[in-house]
């Protein structure tokens, strides 16, 4: 019985095992429990010897049970150290990190282009008043071009956004009219909304970049000048641009900056809907009337704006052709323009 037990204790890997082997030899019908037992059918003499001998083993057995437990647990730590020896803290995590939405990419890469030009970056709030997403950009009630814009009301009167537009007359009051020899340069990147059907084109939540120049002498050359800029640093290539004339109650001449459709090269495709050209820079000449309600004297300053439609420009840079996926929460779309 003895070498038995010897010869199995040495396989015993694991806590489990050693108790079910305790329990084989000492358990209530265990192989020595039986025998003990047993010893009440032998007569005295025998008794005493059997007795003695299988009191010697069960004490070996006990013994050997609580110096097995002790290895068991020696060895058990030594594996937790050895594995957690193994982990390479210089291996690069498997989580997925985070990554840039494509919008947020060129945001900052035209912020970064007109920082370096001397601009300062506001930000508009999203819930406007209706003064100052229309009436303080010469959009008066009742007028026809409210109707070009579906605009969201809120129940208290105030609208969401329809425009980064909404927040030129904020700022012209914050800043005021520049210095004698100064411009008030400002770029106001915001998320607008209106109430379109939502298709591969048309989204109903959307970015714009807007950008005002104030100053003494500001003239329609400046402002053709900063828009190349702008789009030639987002393309690094050159761009076929055409200016026509546009309508926006807020601009005084207005242009639509047409861009060449760089997805079809100007071939016709769904994104420029087969005309090869996407419109994606109004611009003009700031109304007399809007820099009046900002509160500049409008004899005196002339200034430009632009309204950049930033969502159209990022589906152009990256070829994206469903302006859905912005808004997707589609992360394997939406990952792969971090390394572009
Ligand atoms: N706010 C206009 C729009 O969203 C764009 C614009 C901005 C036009 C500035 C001219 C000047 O449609």
């Amino acid at each position: 019985i003895k070498a038995d037990f010897d010869e199995a204790i040495t396989k015993v890997q694991s806590k489990d095992e050693l108790e079910q082997l305790r329990i084989n030899y000492l358990g209530k019908k265990g192989i020595v429990t039986e025998l003990l037992k047993g010893l009440k059918n032998l007569d005295a003499a025998e008794k005493k010897v059997a007795g003695k001998e299988v009191n010697l083993v069960k004490n070996s057995i006990e013994e050997a049970l609580i110096t097995n437990g002790k290895r068991i647990e020696e060895e058990a730590l030594l594996n937790s150290i050895a594995s957690a020896e193994k982990f390479d803290y210089s291996i690069p995590s498997k989580l997925n990190t985070g990554s840039l939405h494509p919008i947020t990419i060129i945001q900052r890469q035209i912020e970064d282009i007109f920082k370096s030009m001397g601009f300062i970056i506001e930000d508009g709030l999203e819930v406007q008043t209706e003064y100052n997403n229309f009436e303080a950009v010469n959009i008066p009630k009742h007028h026809p071009a409210r109707d070009m814009q579906d605009t969201y009301y809120l129940e208290n009167g105030q609208l969401l956004k329809t425009h980064t537009s909404a927040a030129q007359n904020a700022i012209m009051k914050k800043y005021g009219a520049p210095k004698p020899g100064e411009t008030l340069k400002v770029l106001f990147p915001g998320r607008c909304f209106r109430n379109e059907n939502i298709d591969a084109c048309h989204e109903n939540t959307f970015f714009q970049m807007e950008g005002m120049m104030i100053g003494e002498n500001i003239s329609i050359s400046n402002l053709i000048y900063f828009m190349k800029v702008l789009l030639s640093e987002v393309f690094q290539r050159d761009v076929k641009v055409r200016l026509r004339p546009g309508f926006f109650p807020f601009v005084e001449p207005g242009f639509e900056l047409d861009v060449n459709c760089l997805i079809c090269g100007g071939e016709g495709c769904s994104t420029c809907k087969q005309s090869g050209w996407l419109e994606l820079l109004p611009c003009g000449m700031i109304h007399p009337n809007v820099l009046e309600m900002g509160g500049i004297d409008s004899d005196k300053y002339t200034g430009f704006a632009f309204g950049l439609g930033l969502t159209r420009l990022a589906m152009m840079k990256y070829e994206i052709k469903d302006i859905r996926v912005f808004n997707s929460a589609n992360l394997k779309a939406l990952k792969q323009f971090s390394k572009k």
